[in-house]
């Protein structure tokens, strides 16, 4: 028997790349290719990239360079690169780098193993078209689980055009999966042992598509989800405050397998900022989201991004982003600053001094590493669920997840993956909880 080819994939960016790169693994698995965790042994290296801010390309690009030795020793190593700096950069990659086989962007995924077929020996193959047809739709079974905890994509795209933005231009127009496959692949999807979903989009509270039923949004494919016997958990990210509706924040209230968690990305507290970014919300707008989702589910934990140093912020503007944190009060935040991306309204506009960006990043960071520890404190005593993802590194040990997302180390020496435990919490370090485990109820 031939030995299998293998596959090395690195992947940058967000949970829909993480996602991407497993359903990539699984087409190409298809085709004969196994992963591999050792770049020196890999027949195929896919490099998943991401185009959001300015460092992602510049990765690629070190990447790629350091991947020539490799290729000089085994001329048949192929070499591709997926993903969203594919899109925007593909003929721009094959021309600095001449090493790359394929190009492949984030719609045509489908037709990854037919290119890589087809490339080689100089052959190079580049697809970023938007087709039609759903990629999911004509890529392989899910076999690439890692764990009880899965992502399911049900939309992409985004219809927003916040002026700082790439993913409109490098993912396309919102485009929202039928109901009807995403409830089939939910329950393939439990019944190899899956446990928590948590559902993907680019805008995934924007969700909507019809059927012979009628309309759905992302609440009533929440609830429908929920039936799903054996599935004990669902999220879902990444939500624009502009499309928490009624009945999604109602879901929180009253769906007990939706978590208490929820990534509400608001980038800015400045109403200025805000409009310049065009984010078609103030930061009231934002409170008063944020005061309706916590009057359904009072304990939720509630995350969002930053930007820092957008053209044009002044400290006022940035004094403005400090209150709105220290007023919601986040369990989490990623924070970024400012970079200018080709292409979008506000590259054109006169940056903010360096380093006073640099500063106000670090202001904000400390402030939110605060509530951060703050909301992980305020768990010790209490009792959670955790849904435990794999042995710890200590004996006798359980990792997972939290309600609340929270990673919590249990002692536990007969707990198994997959399990839902109840569990008191005893400690907690800076980026995890410890706890014991309690006896089913
Ligand atoms: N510069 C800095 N951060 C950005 N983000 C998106 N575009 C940029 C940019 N040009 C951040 C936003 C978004 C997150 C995924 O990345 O905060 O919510
Ligand atoms: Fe980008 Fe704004 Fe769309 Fe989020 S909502 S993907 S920040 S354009």
């Amino acid at each position: 028997m031939a030995k299998a080819a293998k596959l090395f994939i690195k992947t940058y960016g967000c949970q829909m790349n993480v996602y991407d790169s497993e359903r990539m693994a699984e087409a190409l698995g298809a085709d004969g290719y196994v992963t591999t965790e050792v770049i020196e042994d890999a027949d195929m290296v896919l490099i998943n990239t991401c185009h959001i801010r300015e460092k992602a390309s510049e990765k690629l690009f070190s990447d790629l360079g350091r991947l020539k030795p490799l290729k000089a020793a085994k001329p048949d190593l192929k070499i591709g690169v997926a993903g969203c700096v594919a899109q925007a950069e593909g003929a721009e990659i094959l021309r600095r780098m001449p090493l790359v086989d394929l190009v492949v962007g984030p719609q045509s995924y489908h037709r990854l193993p037919a290119m890589a077929r087809a490339a080689g020996h100089g052959v190079t193959r580049i697809d970023t078209e938007f087709p039609p047809e759903d990629k999911f739709d004509h890529l392989p079974a899910r076999t690439a689980l890692r764990g009880p905890s899965a992502y399911l994509t049900v939309q992409e795209g985004c219809d927003k055009f916040c002026a700082f933005c790439v993913v409109p231009y490098t993912r396309g127009a919102e485009v929202s999966r039928p109901p009807a496959r995403l409830l089939a692949e939910a329950r393939a999807l439990v019944a190899r042992g899956v446990r928590e979903i948590t559902l993907l989009g680019q805008n995934v509270n924007a969700y909507r598509c019809t059927d012979d039923s009628g309309v759905w949004g992302l609440a009533r494919l929440i609830r429908e989800l929920a039936g799903t016997p054996g599935l004990a958990r669902l999220r879902y990210m990444t939500s624009h405050p502009n499309d928490m509706e009624d009945d999604l924040i109602a879901a929180h209230g009253d769906c007990p397998q939706l978590m208490p968690y929820l990534h509400l990305p608001v980038q800015s507290g400045s109403d200025r900022i805000l409009r310049a970014m065009n984010r078609k919300h103030s930061a009231a707008d934002y409170r008063a989201v944020v005061a309706r989702i916590r009057a359904a589910r009072p304990d939720i934990l509630l995350t969002s991004d930053f930007i820092v140093g957008f053209p044009g912020e002044t400290e006022a503007d940035f004094a403005a982003t400090l209150a709105l944190i220290r007023e919601v009060g986040f369990g989490m935040a990623y924070s970024f600053k400012y970079s200018a991306r080709p292409g979008t309204p506000a590259a054109e506009k006169p940056a903010v001094d360096a380093a006073e960006a640099d500063a106000r990043l670090q202001t904000l960071q400390a402030l939110i590493t605060r509530q951060q520890r703050a909301a992980q404190g305020s768990m010790v005593g209490r009792e959670v669920s955790v849904l435990y993802e794999k042995a710890g590194r200590l004996p006798g040990q359980m990792v997972g997840k939290s309600d609340h997302l929270h990673a919590v180390h249990v002692t536990d020496p007969l707990g198994r993956v997959g399990e839902l435990a109840r569990v008191r919490i005893t400690a907690s370090s800076s980026n995890s909880l410890a706890g014991t485990r309690l006896p089913d109820a």
